[in-house]
């Protein structure tokens, strides 16, 4: 098999605090896959995320994405992952094609035309008149879209999103997921975070249920079959509960 794109060794979370966030997370993404992470809240997933992102440094294990630690050798690292965020990031006085620009010239690719923006906006499905408008004024769906925008034109092989689908409406959110796969179809790895146990179950090769920090269950496509997703979620809390 491939390299893994994204790969979680012993990753172990302790906060200043004491609070142990991820205990001896494993797991592998590899080019073509998305893997759906599913947890309670506070199961550890938003920091598993910002340990790939590099926003925070493991206690223990590593994080690794094409084989690269994220936290000895950050550049590296950084410059193979794109993160998708409605609200990191993002500047509200600017239009979607300034923020499409700015962001791609700071990541040190300045080819592009101004129609290859125009393209790559329409793709995510931002409507021509929103173009030159000021994120300001956006929705969350609308933001979503321009932070993939700058996704693909990163064309990072590796793809981070934080809870991508929620509070988009129905129709956002399934439009949103159909763009995952297809960017799952063209090769990339996508790790994502998600309450949605409908849209994991439709677009996860696999899904990974963390709890209170530990991954309690992992699974593929296949090997859930036809399994009730959503039973398999509240048996695998509750049954690791206290
Ligand atoms: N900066 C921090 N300092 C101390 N503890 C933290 C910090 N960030 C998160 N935690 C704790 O770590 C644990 C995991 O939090 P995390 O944000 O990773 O959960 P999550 O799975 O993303 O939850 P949610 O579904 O609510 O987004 C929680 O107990 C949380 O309180
Ligand atoms: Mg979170």
């Amino acid at each position: 098999m491939s390299q893994p794109t994204f790969e979680a060794v012993n990753l172990t979370k302790r906060y200043e605090d004491g609070v142990l966030a991820l205990d001896h997370v494993s797991f592998e993404v590899h080019p073509g896959q998305i893997y759906a992470m599913l947890g309670a809240n506070g199961a550890g997933k938003t920091t598993t995320i910002n340990i790939f992102l590099n926003f925070l440094e493991p206690t223990e294990g590593e994080a690794r994405i094409n084989g690269v630690c994220t936290h000895t050798d950050p550049l590296a690292a950084k410059a193979q992952i794109a993160y998708v965020s409605e609200n990191v990031m993002l500047y509200p006085a600017f239009t979607a094609m300034q923020n499409l620009e700015y962001f791609t010239r700071l990541g040190g690719r300045d080819h592009h035309t101004k129609d290859e923006y125009h393209r790559v906006l329409e793709r995510v499905g931002l409507q021509r008149e929103a173009h030159d408008k000021r994120l300001r004024g956006f929705s969350k769906g609308m933001r979503q879209k321009c932070g993939l925008a700058i996704a693909i034109l990163k064309d990072a092989p590796a793809i981070v999103l934080d809870e991508p689908t929620s509070g988009l409406d129905p129709q956002a959110g399934y439009e949103f997921t159909q763009l995952l796969t297809a960017l799952r179809d063209e090769g990339k790895a996508i790790l994502m975070s998600t309450h949605d146990i409908f849209r994991a179950r439709e677009i996860a090769s696999t899904v990974g249920i963390l709890n209170r920090g530990r991954l309690v269950m992992q699974r593929s496509a296949a090997e859930l079959g036809g399994a009730d997703l959503e039973q398999l979620y509240l048996e695998h809390i509750a049954g690791h509960a206290a």
